[in-house]
């Protein structure tokens, strides 16, 4: 059983892939430091797969701390790297936070690729590299342009970091390029846990729906789309999971072209912020308390993906849909919402 070391394991896309990866027969082990994240979703792993996945809770900007988890498993056949900072706007108030957070730590994650010859690592990378693309949808031969953040700054310079350092050593890599993560496992045992108030749109949705935030604000309705706000390419979790697991797969079986294959993980779809927020009350049967209010600085326009290297190379079959993506995401809000009743509950009781 292949051996695979997932960063940011505890965290939102991290815990999903785990689950993808066990489910496929692969052994996992985690790094997170749960600055950002909460040893809880290892539970909820354990619940849907049955298997207690080991964390080590190591800062990756610790290069020695990072290098003793390698020296105790030198069987790790590959990594799937996720653990970094992804608040647009807390990178343009933190530049430098971000830039030592997620470059230090691929830098050491690769010293230790390097040292202990880790055949496969696959990055997780994002649509932001495209900037405000010219035109839509995007394949993965659109042109980089400038990032709009520093957050988007850093996964333009991880991805030439890692192809840089693979054109040198024996270490394969894909470059996953996410598209808007959405969604939560349909079990209902793992989802997003967004630290303080969310930033993305459907978390803000589904907390303000729940009655953890008074009101939720539309950035802008007289963008130049269908009506006037943002198209974006929401993706469910468990396929942007799942093609991580198809990705590992790829390079184990000698079938990428280079030695940083990319692909971009959309579903090809672009939805506006409205249509997104009539998915939701459709499948919540709930009217959503919104306004419209200013644009948000750096957000771009529109942008989807053309997925079709995805599909045809690594053989991807999206499962989930919108409405999939907006049921499953109020169904983990719901269960939240419930198991913090019942801690409260049992806090009254024993106080
Ligand atoms: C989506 C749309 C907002 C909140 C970022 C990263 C990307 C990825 C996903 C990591 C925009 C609008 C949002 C709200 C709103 N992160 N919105 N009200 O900015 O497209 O992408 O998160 O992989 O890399 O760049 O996602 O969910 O923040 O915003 O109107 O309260 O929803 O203006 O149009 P974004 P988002």
């Amino acid at each position: 059983m292949k051996k695979i070391l997932v960063t940011g394991g505890c965290g939102y896309i991290g815990s999903h892939t785990i689950v993808d990866l066990i489910v496929n027969g692969f052994s996992v082990i985690s790094i997170d430091d749960n600055s950002r994240s909460s040893a809880y979703l290892l539970d909820g792993i354990e619940k849907i797969t049955g298997k207690k996945v080991k964390n080590y809770k190591v800062d990756l900007k610790d290069f020695n701390d990072t290098r003793a988890v390698f020296q105790e498993n030198q069987d790790i056949a590959g990594i799937i790297h996720f653990a970094a900072y992804k608040a647009v706007g807390e990178s343009v108030e933190e530049p430098l936070m971000y830039f030592e957070n997620n470059l230090y730590s691929l830098i050491n994650l690769l010293k230790c690729v390097k040292e202990f010859n880790v055949p496969h690592f696959v990055f997780s990378s994002s649509c932001t590299v495209y900037g405000s693309p010219d035109k839509i949808p995007v394949t993965e031969e659109s042109p980089i342009k400038k990032a709009e953040s520093p957050y988007g700054a850093t996964k333009q310079m991880g991805e030439e970091i890692l192809t840089s350092t693979v054109k040198v050593t024996d270490t394969k890599a894909i470059l996953l390029r996410y598209f808007n993560p959405v969604g939560a496992h349909p079990s209902g045992f793992i989802g997003e846990l967004p630290l303080g108030k969310p930033a993305n749109l459907v978390p803000a949705i589904t907390q303000t729906a729940i009655g953890k935030l008074p009101q939720m604000t539309v950035f802008g309705s007289d963008y130049d789309t269908r009506d006037g706000s943002n198209i974006r390419d929401y993706i469910h979790v468990c396929d942007i999971a799942h093609a991580h697991t198809l990705a590992l797969n790829y390079l184990i079986e000698n079938r990428n072209k280079t030695n940083y294959d990319i692909f971009n993980l959309g579903t090809g779809n672009g939805v506006t912020v409205l249509e997104a927020i009539k998915a939701f009350e459709e499948v919540s049967g709930q009217k959503l308390n919104y306004k419209v209010g200013p644009r948000r600085p750096g957000d771009v326009v529109a942008i989807y993906a053309n997925n079709n290297l995805a599909v045809t190379a690594l053989g991807w079959k999206i499962k989930y849909d919108l409405t999939e993506m907006m049921r499953t995401a109020w169904a983990w809000e719901l269960k939240i919402k419930e198991e913090e009743d019942i801690l409260k509950n049992q806090k009254f009781l024993y106080n």
